[in-house]
């Protein structure tokens, strides 16, 4: 088979941006990078310092570009529109945000049709569910990063309780990427114990504790904003991560944010569930058999971001 160039593009080169294509770079998930940005004179700038590690990391070649350069890309990531500011919600973004997408639909189907689209910018359920409708692509071929920054920040808490690397911890944080959000302990489990209702690694079951790290994974974009004003380290590992399982083909499961047609009762949402993803996008929705309360807020969740896309017309 013809050698085709793994290429990927970022539209909006911010912190997020930036910190999407350092972590792309470093993990040498892709042979180009094209960088799009309305300030194209920061995007050549970011573009270049990439480009000047590839003595110690090896090739990759970073530049910045316009719309019709992202023809070449496999997949897209979109990071562009505001960040939280300190206090503010996610949700507080979308009347923003929207416009911004509104203006960036177009050209992706213009120049891009067929490639993968990946929605990092917030509120990032809201924003996946209006871009699969503003967009010609197959739906599945869009795909909000999700609680997969939330799930990650709580397999770091756990790891930490428990005293065990954070990769062996197993589970899921659902619903939308925000305030709504619900820590599934039904799912969770480390070295195929389940942590519910049990010690396990000589730690004893204690759901109040449980409950106040999901509330400091739910609290973590704030007490990160306060400190430095925007976060974008961890999402860019998310972004990488999440990429690379697309181009690797790979079939990983992952919590991202997922249309739903259906499935938990839920419908003409987008929310994070776990999903299997390759390089169709998303080809697999796993639906878990959640315990009743889950299920409940997890359809709440639903609700909130119902509610958001109707105040913004969809
Ligand atoms: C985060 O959780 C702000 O959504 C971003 O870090």
């Amino acid at each position: 088979m013809e050698h085709r160039t793994r290429s990927v593009g970022i539209v909006g080169v911010g912190n997020v941006g930036v910190a999407g294509a350092y972590a792309l770079y470093l993990r040498e998930a892709c042979e180009e990078l094209v960088l799009v940005d309305m300030n194209k004179a920061r995007a050549e700038g970011e573009a270049l310092d990439l480009m000047h590690g590839q003595g110690l990391t090896g090739r990759m070649q970073v530049s910045a570009g316009e719309f019709s350069d992202l023809a070449r890309c496999q997949v897209i990531v979109v990071t562009a529109g505001v960040g939280q500011k300190s206090g503010e919600s996610r949700l507080e973004l979308l009347e923003n945000n929207a416009k911004v997408f509104k203006s960036i639909a177009d050209q992706l189907d213009r120049y891009a049709p067929s490639a993968i689209v990946v929605v990092a910018s917030n509120p990032v359920d809201v924003l996946t569910f209006m871009l699969q409708e503003l967009s010609q692509r197959p739906k599945h071929r869009i795909i909000g990063t999700g609680t997969m920054l939330d799930t990650s920040r709580l397999k770091t808490l756990l790891g930490e309780m428990y005293q065990v690397d954070p990769q062996s911890v197993h589970g899921y944080i659902l619903g939308e990427h925000g305030d709504s959000e619900l820590a599934a302990w039904s799912t969770v489990s480390i070295g195929g114990l389940a942590i519910q209702g049990q010690t396990v690694f000589g730690v004893s079951y204690s759901a109040s504790r449980l409950e106040e790290l999901a509330e400091s994974v739910k609290q973590a974009a704030y007490k990160i904003i306060e400190g430095k004003g925007y976060t974008n380290l961890a999402i860019g590992v998310v972004i990488a991560r999440l990429v690379e399982a697309i181009l690797d083909d790979s079939k990983t499961v992952l919590p991202v944010s997922v249309r739903l047609s259906g499935e938990y009762q839920l419908s003409n949402v987008a929310l994070s569930l776990p999903a299997c993803i390759g390089l169709k996008g998303v080809e697999k929705l796993i639906e878990l058999p959640l315990e009743s309360e889950e299920l409940a807020a997890l359809q709440k969740s639903g609700e909130t971001m119902r509610e958001s896309l109707s105040k913004i017309g969809f």
